[in-house]
Order: structure tokens, then sequence, then C-alpha cells
């Protein structure tokens, strides 16, 4: 099983890294080949909205930048991390700006890969707030996650690690063994 993990957040080894990266070692531990991307050192601009990746060709996103590597990961992973700080009750720049690239994934680029595929995607998404409450921002992850399940995604959680004004999560207790759990479940489903 191949699981790729996307931290779009600007550190690289900042919380949402941490958590992502655990999950990770979790399903790697149970035999999954990973790996996992930052937007730290990712150059990936916003969809320019220009429909060349739905112009009935097959050559998918026409934008020449990192993306690229990640829509041929996208392309043979089974299962994908997308792991996003919190800000202002919402994804990151970033996050929206993966989002908004998926668009392409419909295009015939992808449309073999997928015709091939009987399962769909496996997606895990990954939130870290500041604030110590994790039902504070619930609708909005709610309605993420039917967002995602809308483009196909077979969404299998929605981590909620609240309370990093507090502390970050490495010092949180019980969450190493949380989120490696999250990663080897995933594996065994
Ligand atoms: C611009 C900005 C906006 C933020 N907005 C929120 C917010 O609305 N609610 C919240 O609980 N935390 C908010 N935070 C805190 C981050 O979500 C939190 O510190 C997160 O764990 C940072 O992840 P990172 O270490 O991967 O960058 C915000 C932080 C920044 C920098």
């Amino acid at each position: 099983m191949k699981i790729i993990g996307i931290i779009a957040s600007p550190h690289k080894e900042g919380n949402t890294a941490w958590a992502v990266n655990k999950i990770l070692e979790g399903a790697k531990g149970r035999g999954a080949e990973t790996r996992s991307w930052s937007f730290s050192d990712l150059d990936i601009s916003p969809c320019r909205g220009c429909l060349c990746c739905h112009d009935g060709s097959d050559r998918g996103c026409v934008i020449d930048d990192d993306m690229q590597e990640l829509y041929d990961a996208l392309d043979d992973a089974d299962a994908i991390i997308l792991g996003s700080p919190v800000y202002m009750g919402q994804m990151s720049a970033q996050a929206k700006i993966f989002t908004d690239r998926l668009f392409a994934k419909i295009s015939p680029r992808f449309s073999p890969h997928y015709k091939e595929k009987v399962t769909k995607q496996k997606l895990v998404l990954v939130f870290t707030q500041g604030n110590p409450d994790p039902g504070m921002f619930r609708e909005y992850f709610d309605y993420t996650k039917k967002m995602f399940r809308m483009l196909e995604f077979d969404v299998k959680d929605v981590v909620v690690i609240a309370g990093m004004r507090e502390k970050p999560a490495h010092e949180h207790k019980d969450l190493l063994t949380a989120m490696n759990k999250v990663g080897s479940s995933l594996v065994s489903e």
C-alpha cells in the first residue's frame, strides 16, 4: 500500500508536519510505503482556472510547477494524508491551493488510472489548531469532509488536534499513540 502525506503548512517541523509524519510512521510499521511533502519545500501556484485540464486532451494541468510531482505521486497513491493548520477557522491557503489543483485530476490524463481502480483513494484529513476546543470548527470540518467525498475520495478520518496554543503537538500526552494508530488502521482496513 502506498500512502503519501501532504503537509500544507509553512512550517516544516510544526504541529501539522509532526501529526502527518506520525500517522505515516504508524502506516509504515504495518508495511505501507510512505512519503511526505511539505509546502515549505514546494513552489505551487494557485489554479488559473484556464480549464486546459478539461479540454479533452490528456495533458492534465499545464502549470509547470511542483504540483506536477504531486500529481505523479497522487496517481500512484492508495491513500493520502492531507494535513493543514486551521487558519481563520478554515484550511490554510496552501491546503486550498492544493485542493483547487486537484481539479485537474478529473481530466483525461488521470481517467485511465481511475477506470482501472475499482476502489476509491483513501483520504485522511488532519487539522491542527490553537484553540483547545476540538469541536470549535466542527461544521467546517464536516463540510470539508463532504466536499472531498464529492471529489470521489473515500474519507476515512478527520483528525482534529486542538490546543496547540498551550503547547506543541509533540508535547501532548497520548497524541503519538493516537496518530500511529490512525496510520496503522488505515493499512489494516
Ligand atoms: C494566520 C494564522 C491563523 C490562525 N487561525 C487560527 C484559528 O482560526 N483558530 C485556531 O484555533 N488556531 C488558529 N491558528 C493557530 C494554528 O492553527 C496552530 O498554531 C497550528 O497548529 C499551526 O500549525 P503548524 O505548526 O503546522 O504551522 C492560526 C495561526 C495562524 C498563523
